[in-house]
């Protein structure tokens, strides 16, 4: 079983953060209204500086929305975080969480999102 943990851990560390745009800030803001662009350039900046100390940041993709306030705050003492960072940081991996993000309209390795059709 932690083999398989750690299995995991290793491929989708293996991918690379995604860039937010504009179309993800509106649709942040049907869960956060208060979100900008700067909300979630800050986040990910977090994510990566702060998740990303001991293990590599793991993919927002790999969890639900709902899961990751659970991992993030299970590691939110270790990696020093501040309310606000820690809200910043679940803003972030919930936008491209498992259920809120399409990926089937994203190229995880040319970095870009798919044409439409
Ligand atoms: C002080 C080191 C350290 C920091 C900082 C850290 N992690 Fe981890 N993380 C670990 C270790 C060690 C494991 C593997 C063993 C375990 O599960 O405790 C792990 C495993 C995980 C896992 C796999 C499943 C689980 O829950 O155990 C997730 C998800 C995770 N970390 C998320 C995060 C997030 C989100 C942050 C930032 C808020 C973060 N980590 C910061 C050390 C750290």
């Amino acid at each position: 079983m932690r083999k398989l943990i750690l299995i995991t851990l290793f491929w989708h560390c293996a991918t690379k953060l995604i860039h937010p745009t504009s179309a993800d800030v509106e649709r942040a803001r049907q869960w956060y209204p208060e979100v900008d662009s700067l909300t979630l350039v800050t986040g990910m900046k977090l994510y990566k500086a702060k998740c990303g100390q001991c293990h590599r940041p793991i993919h927002p993709g790999t969890f639900t929305a709902r899961e990751w306030i659970r991992h993030v705050n299970e590691f939110s003492d270790e990696a020093k975080l501040s309310d606000n960072q820690k809200l910043l940081i679940i803003i972030y991996v919930q936008t491209f969480s498992k259920d809120r993000f399409d990926y089937s309209k994203y190229d995880a390795k040319k970095q870009r999102r798919k044409r439409k059709g």
